[in-house]
């Protein structure tokens, strides 16, 4: 038993690391599933603006899940996630109190702000928190 306590001293934190990371990973699930869909009529997405296979209309988080997760992780949009639930992220779809949302940028006409709305099932506020929330743990 004692042979493995130093095994243990070093696998622990990084189970616990590890698994803090996959759910932070996770959360972005629903995040991203509402920015992929294709911008305009009645969709919440940004897809043909910020999500695209190559830059066009205003900043470009990029194509596929992974790329845009690690542009706010790692990339240029680490300025627009800092600060989480008060980041400019938020602020720009809505979770911030007393700021009114302007993105996606033509909703309501064209395009349709995030909202949390039980009759619908829609819950794409909370998700942007709950991930948000988990970028600012540590
Ligand atoms: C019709 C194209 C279009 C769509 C759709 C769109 N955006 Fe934008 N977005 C822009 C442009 C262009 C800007 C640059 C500022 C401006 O001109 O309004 C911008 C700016 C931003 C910014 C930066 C705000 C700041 O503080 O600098 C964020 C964050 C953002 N958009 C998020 C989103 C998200 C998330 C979506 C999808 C839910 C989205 N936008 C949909 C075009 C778009």
């Amino acid at each position: 038993m004692t042979r493995f306590s130093r095994l243990e001293v070093l696998v622990i934190p990084f189970l616990v690391l590890s698994g803090a990371a996959h759910a932070q990973n996770d959360l972005f699930d629903p995040v991203w599933a509402a920015m992929t869909q294709d911008a305009g009529g009645g969709s919440p997405g940004c897809r043909g603006c910020h999500v695209a296979p190559q830059p066009g209309f205003g900043r470009w988080f990029g194509d596929t899940r992974d790329d845009v997760l690690s542009y706010f992780l790692d990339g240029p949009g680490a300025v627009l996630v800092a600060g989480c639930r008060d980041s400019r992220l938020a602020a720009a779809l809505g979770l911030v109190d007393g700021v009114p949302p302007i993105m996606p940028r033509d909703a309501p006409i064209d395009g349709r702000f995030w909202m949390d709305c039980p009759v619908a099932g829609l819950t794409e506020l909370t998700d942007l928190g709950n991930w948000l929330d988990s970028l600012c743990v540590f």
